[in-house]
């Protein structure tokens, strides 16, 4: 069995890393908060001192952390990932960055002799405890056949979609269209409240129209009870739209909606104290 090494105890960090633990590898874990591990520890997991220790420790050593400052601080910070980097080791990042830091990881990681598969993830937390994830890989086939055995326990579909920066690409394309529908429901619920009809009624319609959807199914019930426990934090939603602004940015591509869904994302990010889901954008129109 592969040495494998987890950076990132996070929401959904930590259900895949349990995962992996659960599944007899021998696991070794970083977190900055080094508690977060205490149970997977007790399950059998060994904890490093630092990024670099988890490295050198592992033939397979997986990240997922919230966002490219993250990723930058465990991979080139002090005693970072890439200083202990075993030549013919695979870095796995499931974090969801923009294109070009993947591109840039994976300069690196060939530098040192170790290859890189770019592996954002969708499924959510849900789908990380059960194993069920949907992996959006990017880089050498070979590499994602290599790093299987372990992924195979976390995904249940892994997609190679090309080069280096596929996978975020379409990660981003991905996550600007939900955060577009949920802010479509959002914007629906509050014209129908403010001309003083219940929630329920456009729910029930909208349910026997569009069947079974997750905006419904997961974020609706959020929403009509104002309450947002995260699974997916309005934060990271927020951050991925930026990098979907930005990339297109860089492409000369116009994202006119996605640019509007930015403004009431980041403004209701920066008046919530606490860590919401991103179905707190239905919060913009209560207020
Ligand atoms: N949640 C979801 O449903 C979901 C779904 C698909 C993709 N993703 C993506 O997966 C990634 C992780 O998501 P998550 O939900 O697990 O995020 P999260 O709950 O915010 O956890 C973030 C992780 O990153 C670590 N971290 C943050 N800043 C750091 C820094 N400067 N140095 C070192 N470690 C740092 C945190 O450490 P501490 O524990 O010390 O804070 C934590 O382990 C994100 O890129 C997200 O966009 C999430």
């Amino acid at each position: 069995m592969p040495k494998v090494g987890w950076i990132g105890l996070g929401l959904i960090g930590k259900p895949m890393a349990r995962r992996v633990v659960e599944a007899g590898f021998p696991v070794t874990i970083w977190n900055r908060t080094a508690s977060k591990a205490d149970d997977l520890v007790r399950a059998g997991a060994k904890i490093a001192a630092t990024p670099r220790e988890a490295a050198a420790a592992s033939d397979i050593l997986f990240t997922c952390v919230s966002d490219p400052p993250a990723l930058e601080a465990v991979l080139w910070g002090a005693d970072g990932v890439l200083a202990g980097l075993r030549p013919g080791s695979i870095l796995v990042d499931s974090s969801t960055v923009s294109p070009a830091l993947a591109r840039r990881v994976a300069v690196a990681c060939a530098e040192r002799g170790a290859e890189f598969l770019e592996a954002p993830i969708t499924g959510g937390t849900w789908g990380a405890e059960k194993g069920e994830l949907v992996f959006l890989t990017g880089g050498d086939a070979t590499t994602l056949d290599r790093a299987r055995p372990v992924l195979d326990h976390l995904g249940k579909k892994l997609f190679h979609l090309g080069p280096y920066g596929a996978g975020q690409t379409i990660k981003l394309a991905m996550n600007l269209l939900y955060a577009l529908e949920v802010q479509a429901l959002a914007e629906s619920l509050a014209l129908v409240n403010a001309s003083g009809i219940a929630s329920e009624k456009l729910l029930d319609v909208l349910g026997s129209s569009m069947g079974r959807a997750p905006v419904l199914d997961v974020k609706a019930p959020m929403m009509t009870s104002a309450n947002y426990p995260p699974s997916f934090p309005i934060r990271l939603m927020d951050k991925d739209l930026g990098l979907a602004l930005e990339l297109a940015n860089q492409l000369g591509v116009p994202l006119p909606a996605t640019a509007a869904a930015r403004e009431t994302y980041s403004a209701v990010k920066g008046a919530s104290p606490e860590d919401v889901d991103y179905a707190a954008v239905r919060s913009f129109w209560r207020k």
